[in-house]
């Protein structure tokens, strides 16, 4: 069985302007390496442009949240329907700004990734544990309890969701896990999801998150199990972007 082409997601976070979202995204567009996929999670203003940007290029486009509920009275949330839409193929769900900004919880965070793919749309699952965590030895306890109310939602659902591990203190802090401890967490990954849906598990996609560079992507990208990149800070600058899709072919 082939293996799926690896997936390099750049989340923009809450940067930029209009001249900037259309410039980036639209220079990343235009010099995409084929042999991989790579999509741009942008803030929510800008997701009629940067849609426009990339239309005709293979970039595709997410967002980096959606609310839990269809439609209503949720002041300041966006729906799934809406981001579809607007021609999101992925969303972002339960990244760690937003679970200790938003407190948002797990349970939460799996209704928002079966929210999204209703609308058909791929959620990323983020998962990942805080620095104390870690040197109290509960890694890997830490990530089964988010993991568990999305395995909740059976095989078919996970089968067709992005897992993204994000270690906490590897966010933007430019301490980047080491390949051997980004191997055991998502070795761990991909046991837990084969659990439920067996050989299967090897077409979900479990991207690594935290201080990707163009210099550390080609060696976390070749490594087993690591399927691509969650790339903050250096997806805002199209030439680091471009290169760690690169190291993704
Ligand atoms: P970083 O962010 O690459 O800037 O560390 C990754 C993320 O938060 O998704």
């Amino acid at each position: 069985m082939s293996k799926p082409d690896k997936l390099v997601v750049g989340n923009w976070k809450m940067n930029g302007r209009r001249d900037m979202a259309v410039a980036l995204s639209s220079a990343v567009a235009g010099q995409l390496p084929s042999g991989m996929e790579a999509a741009v999670c942008v803030p929510f203003p800008f997701l009629g442009l940067v849609g426009e940007a990339v239309a005709a290029s293979a970039l595709a486009l997410g967002a980096q949240d959606v609310s839990d509920q269809e439609e209503g009275a949720f002041t300041g949330e966006v729906s799934a329907g809406m981001l579809s839409e607007f021609g999101c193929r992925f969303v972002i769900v339960g990244h760690s700004e937003r679970r200790a900004r938003q407190a948002e919880t797990s349970v939460l965070v799996a209704e928002k990734a079966a929210r999204a793919r209703a609308a058909g749309l791929t959620p990323i699952v983020c998962v990942g544990e805080t620095r104390d965590e870690r040197e109290s030895g509960q890694t890997l306890s830490v990530i089964e309890a988010q993991l568990a109310p999305v395995l909740a939602l059976g095989g078919e659902a996970v089968g067709s969701m992005v897992i993204a591990y994000e270690p906490v203190w590897a966010i933007g802090t430019g301490l980047s896990a080491s390949v051997e401890q980004a191997v055991e967490v998502h070795q761990a990954i991909r046991a837990a999801v084969a659990g439920l849906i067996g050989d299967r598990a090897g077409d979900v996609r479990i991207l690594y998150g935290g201080s990707v560079k163009p210099e550390t992507a080609a060696e976390l990208f070749s490594a087993p199990d690591i399927d691509g990149g969650l790339i903050g800070g250096a997806s805002l600058k199209a030439e680091d972007f471009l290169a760690i899709c690169q190291a993704a072919v």
